[in-house]
């Protein structure tokens, strides 16, 4: 994060705090969220957004994509920069709402939404429900008329752009499962506005995550403006959301091209292809998750064991830690890259190729796949994997029976505990053999 450091001792220290103490205080594995930092980040994209839309004579929504990583404490963070809130299960609406978020500044996402969400979402007001497919466009008009209520939608289409990025993460091309094809994005778009119980606010794009440019969202504008134009000369179609997707760094190789010129590569794209189709520039959206919380969040590791395997040229080591693909599944799941500090001390020895592995039951268990910490590496060592706040709480899971760590946050040299830990009693407590007779639904 911006406000991490290394005191005079050497030790990391994050939002004022240091590293040791958090782990001595709270335990490890430990995420920490550096409050300042993720607020910070969160103004200047709204700004940076802010500033190109004005440029062509638009505004913007900024939406926080919660599923990078949701809590009440995050939500009322972002809602405090002036963000709107994107989210896509009943589980993060729930969160949204609680936490006080304004429901007409929520969006609500999902390729699958069950009867009860889309219910939900319809009464409690959200800004708009994202269609993400045609059988969807009758299920929520339905339970808007059944509400007595008008829903705003937006289509999701698939602007055929493939974005250069991890397969499982590239999402605007045909085959896969999200969204309608660019193709009938007007047939079914003049579809929604047929609906009295729908009010159409426009087309939808996410075409993937952690992407480093402006020329594949600008591309996509693109593709979608030809659609967005035929919808607009029959009705105004006052918005256009291009999703979020912006990437970060993870290690010293990637280079991200600073948002600002994201922002108005994108809106530049907007504006000229709809000259180019004598349409009027429309309301601008985004919904970025990553790029505001990913790099504000550091995880904290205790060295177990160390491991010197020979390879070709050299030798390798396993540092094995105290957590794994249970607190960040990214590596094993995308091949993801990270970086590895020593977060206790500062060390004179010479570099070593380390691995960090976690403590599970399958070699593929790696959090760091290929970094350099000092030789003297050893157990007992605190460690600092960077750039995890997003996709690592929210991605974690009970593999091995290994309970979830809490999430800390911190700021001017505070730290509180903003979600929970689990315990492993946590973990008994709901398995139905140890604990009270339940019977089974008739
Ligand atoms: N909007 C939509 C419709 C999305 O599907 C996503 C991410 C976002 C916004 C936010 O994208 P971001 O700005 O965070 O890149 N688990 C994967 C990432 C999955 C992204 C899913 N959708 C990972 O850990 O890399």
């Amino acid at each position: 994060p911006i406000g991490a450091h290394r005191d005079d001792a050497g030790r990391l220290v994050i939002g004022g705090v240091d590293a040791e103490t958090l782990a001595a205080t709270y335990g490890t594995p430990l995420y920490v969220v550096d409050e300042s930092d993720a607020r910070a980040r969160a103004r200047r994209l709204l700004a940076a957004f802010e500033s190109a839309a004005a440029s062509v004579g638009t505004g913007v929504t900024v939406y926080y994509a919660g599923k990078a990583f949701l809590s009440s404490e995050i939500v009322r963070w972002v809602t405090g920069e002036g963000l709107a809130v994107d989210v896509c299960s009943g589980g993060e609406l729930a969160v949204a709402l609680a936490a006080g978020a304004d429901p007409a500044r929520i969006g609500f996402h999902g390729n699958n939404k069950s009867p009860a969400e889309i219910e939900r979402a319809v009464g409690a007001g959200v800004g708009a429900i994202i269609l993400d497919s045609e059988i969807e466009i009758e299920r929520v008009a339905e339970a808007a008329a059944l509400a007595g209520r008008v829903q705003r939608v937006r289509l999701r289409v698939n602007s055929g752009v493939h974005a250069s990025t991890h397969e499982f993460l590239a999402t605007a091309h045909e085959d896969q499962k999200f969204g309608v094809s660019l193709e009938r994005a007007v047939e079914l778009g003049t579809r929604i506005r047929s609906h009295a119980s729908l009010e159409f606010l426009g087309l939808h794009c996410h075409i993937g995550s952690q992407i480093f440019d402006s020329a594949g969202f600008a591309e996509s504008a693109e593709r979608l403006l030809a659609a967005h134009a035929e919808l607009a000369r029959v009705a105004p179609l006052p918005e256009l959301n291009l999703g979020g997707g912006f990437g970060i760094a993870y290690t010293s190789a990637d280079e991200p091209t600073p948002i600002e010129q994201i922002a108005q590569g994108i809106a530049d794209a907007v504006a000229s292809a709809c000259r180019d189709h004598g349409v009027p520039v429309p309301k601008l959206a985004f919904e970025p998750g990553r790029s505001i919380i990913g790099p504000a969040g550091v995880t904290l590791y205790t060295v177990g064991t160390v491991k010197p395997v020979p390879i070709e040229g050299g030798w390798r080591h396993y540092v094995s830690v105290d957590g794994g693909m249970s607190d960040n599944a990214r590596t094993a799941l995308y091949g993801a890259d990270y970086t590895v500090r020593l977060a206790g001390r500062v060390s004179d020895e010479l570099p070593a190729l380390v691995r960090i592995a976690g403590k599970h039951c399958e070699s593929g268990d790696i959090v760091v796949d290929a970094d350099y910490l000092p030789h003297d590496v050893a157990p007992g060592d605190l460690l600092a994997v960077a750039a995890t706040g997003a996709y690592c709480w929210s991605l974690a899971n009970n593999y091995n029976h290994v309970p979830r760590p809490p999430v800390v946050a911190v700021r001017d040299g505070r730290a509180r505990v903003i979600v929970h830990g689990e315990t492993v009693d946590d973990l008994l407590a709901r398995d139905a053999g140890l604990t009270a007779t339940r019977t089974a639904p008739n």
